[in-house]
């Protein structure tokens, strides 16, 4: 794919996604990091997507009724709690310098929406009209079928309706096809320390030159 040109997001901070499918362990390992960079003193702004507002509350509500609404009403709603998510949280911790750790960000949408039959392209063209590109984007990687079993067995929930099997496979071609410098591969087997070892060699070179090392 042809990398497109987002907006830069001309402040001092530096923006990290975390993406892959669910069961991937990127929570821990956003928690991990956020905690090694705080301990070297760099401050860092932890957050998500979905969010807990307005939009990220309904589409909570969605995970169990998906059917309710169109594939394009649902990305609009995606659009909605990010364009939120850009304005109140993300562009003032980088105008602030900080470091910010996103758990999802907009290739989770080209990705999950993508594999409901919407251009993915197309869907990464609109959110980069307004969504900062990401310093870096690390994406955690395990085959479906490992991760439906750790969503089983750690959470001891039910796979919801973004998480069934076939739909997971499409959603991991797309984030197959993605193509940027910005983007890092990760293999997510292992243990979390050895994961987490990985995701520092990726994050080091990018903090280097901004203080204390990590
Ligand atoms: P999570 O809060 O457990 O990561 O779940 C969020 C779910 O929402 C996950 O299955 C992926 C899905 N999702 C999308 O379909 N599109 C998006 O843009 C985002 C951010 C998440």
């Amino acid at each position: 794919m042809k990398p497109s040109t987002p907006p830069p997001s001309n402040a001092p901070g530096l923006l990290i996604a975390f993406e892959g499918i669910d069961g991937t362990g990127k929570s821990s390992q956003i928690r991990l990091l956020a905690a090694t960079l705080r301990g070297q003193g760099v401050a860092v702004v932890a957050t998500r997507e979905p969010t807990d507002g307005e939009y990220g509350r309904r589409i909570r509500a969605l995970y169990v009724q998906r059917d309710t609404v169109s594939r394009e009403e649902e990305l609009a709603l995606f659009v909605a709690d990010r364009r939120q998510h850009v304005a109140q949280v993300i562009m003032p911790a980088l105008a602030a310098a900080r470091v910010v750790l996103t758990d999802r960000y907009y290739y989770s949408t080209a990705a999950y929406q993508g594999a409901n039959g919407l251009d993915f392209e197309d869907i990464l063209r609109q959110n980069e009209a307004f969504a900062p590109r990401p310093d870096l984007v690390l994406l955690l990687r395990i085959p479906v079928a490992e991760g439906l079993r750790r969503i089983r067995m750690n959470r001891g929930e039910s796979p919801d309706t973004f998480e069934g099997e076939d739909y997971l496979a499409r959603v991991v071609a797309v984030y197959d096809r993605l193509a940027g410098a910005n983007i890092v591969r990760i293999d997510g087997l292992g243990s979390v320390d050895e994961v987490q070892a990985r995701v520092l060699a990726a994050v080091r070179p990018l903090l280097a030159g901004r203080g204390p090392g990590v």
